[in-house]
């Protein structure tokens, strides 16, 4: 055991090599190590609250098939009795969550100095962190092997649960710090910049087994694809691979002769009547390689079709992929998420007061198409989500009504009364049902 920087004992310290002097942080107490762990006076502490999550009053709502599992408890004591298997995941018959849950996403208090009607937002910064990397721990041992953790987060503690996360997870589980706009006027009350978005960080349990599909329908643009045929909206993609990294000699498999006609716009592996050979190049005439292998080609080559081109040496001849618009189509989603895609604070009010008119709105929720974004990507009907931070119960109610099961966890009886219980019930079908487990602590 060692002392801690205002000399408290921290057992994690005695461990570790001397703190780098450069990534030290006196003011808030907060050091990282030259291995890039973090120490900070009251690492060591954990929840005040120590129970296993046994001691719950149950009740259920609906008839239908359990898909759910609310629990008015703190955190890290439902996380405990949820991995504990003290708590059955639902639609389990027995056994505790460990391993169980494709996404968790977290909405914590993000330690702003703010008191908000259902909750306060302001503990010290060594003892917020302490609180985080408990429950962070007690998160990744829930997670599945292709399962994924979305903390949401904004400037104020954002560095320091990045390199938590880092730390609990490993750096190499990183999958992305996104952006999220969550108010596009920015807030005009602050001293500096007008801020106008908050991250999400998402990290894997096993980066290599991580099932995230980051696609989604709405981010196709129709006018990506100006061309038309019979058949519907198109456009042409070099078949060239137009990044210079590749070429003859990175991938020489990849640069071989194609036949094509420039007249029918046929193009094919092997020699045809009318066909000239074409060899992909690059704009200024040196050796390029295609995308696609000759199997392929000959496997697909409906899909390809030759057009003239005039480039920097005069007319050309060179093939094009037919890249068409269809129903499944998907597009890679940017790691920048716009208020005008996933919702703002505004519009997950607004969100709110529509479903519950007349209650005084939740302070800080998230917007539902936010969490129908995140779900959508991190998960399938009928994979386990969790939230242990529940608020105003966006996290459940998405995932109820996009058929995942899940298990939410709030502190606040008043907020689940008020509306996390309400709005689920809005979202079950007679087919379904969902337990509440209160605490009797
Ligand atoms: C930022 S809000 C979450 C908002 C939520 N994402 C939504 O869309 O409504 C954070 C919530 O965490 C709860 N909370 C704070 N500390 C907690 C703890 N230790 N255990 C469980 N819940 C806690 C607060 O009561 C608050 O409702």
């Amino acid at each position: 055991m060692t002392d801690g920087p205002n000399g408290m004992t921290s057992p994690r310290r005695s461990a570790r090599k001397a703190p780098n002097p450069r990534l030290q942080f006196p003011a808030s107490r907060v050091e990282v190590s030259a291995d890039g762990a973090m120490c900070w006076a009251g690492e060591g502490a954990t929840s005040d609250v120590m129970g296993d999550g046994a001691g719950y009053d149950a009740a259920t709502v609906g008839r239908g098939k359990d898909c759910g599992v609310l629990i008015r408890d703190e955190s890290a004591a439902a996380l405990r009795g949820l991995l504990g298997g003290a708590v059955t995941a639902p639609g389990a018959e027995s056994g505790g969550l460990r391993g169980q849950v494709q996404a968790v996403y977290i909405d914590p208090p993000y330690n702003t100095g703010s008191v908000f009607a259902d909750y306060a937002d302001k503990v010290d910064h060594g003892l917020w962190l302490a609180m985080m990397r408990e429950r962070l721990e007690l998160l990744r041992e829930s997670l599945a092997e292709s399962g994924s953790l979305w903390l949401h987060i904004d400037d104020s503690e954002m560095a320091y649960a990045k390199v938590l996360l880092d730390e609990v997870f490993g750096r190499e589980n990183c999958v992305s710090a996104i952006v999220i706009e969550n108010n596009p006027k920015g807030r005009q009350l602050g001293k500096f910049f007008a801020g106008s978005h908050d991250h999400l960080l998402v990290y894997a349990r096993d980066i290599r087994h991580v099932r995230i599909e980051p696609g989604s329908a709405q981010a196709v643009n129709p006018a990506d694809f100006p061309k038309s045929d019979e058949r519907g909206p198109f456009r042409l993609l070099p078949l060239r691979n137009t990044n210079k990294k590749f070429h003859p000699g990175t991938v020489p498999t990849l640069h071989y002769g194609l036949w094509a006609d420039a007249e029918s716009g046929r193009v094919s592996a092997e020699k045809f009547a009318g066909a000239r050979e074409v060899f992909p190049v690059f704009g200024d005439g040196t050796d390029a390689v295609w995308r696609w292998s000759a199997a392929r080609v000959r496997e697909r080559s409906d899909e390809l079709a030759a057009r003239i081109v005039r480039g920097r040496g005069g007319e050309r001849l060179d093939v094009y992929q037919i890249d068409r618009l269809h129903d499944e189509r998907k597009k890679k989603l940017r790691s920048i998420w716009m208020a005008h895609e996933i919702g703002s604070s505004d519009s997950a009010k607004a969100e709110l007061k529509k479903v519950l008119p007349g209650r005084q709105i939740f302070a800080t929720p998230k917007p539902e198409p936010l969490l129908a974004r995140v779900l959508e990507a991190a998960t399938e009907p009928g994979d386990l989500v969790l939230d242990c931070f529940a608020g105003s119960g966006t996290t459940p109610v998405v995932a109820q009504r996009m058929g995942r099961r899940w298990v939410a966890v709030e502190l606040s009886g008043a907020s689940i009364d008020s509306y996390i219980v309400p709005r689920l019930e809005g979202e079950l079908s007679d087919s379904d049902s969902f337990r509440i487990l209160r605490s009797r602590g």
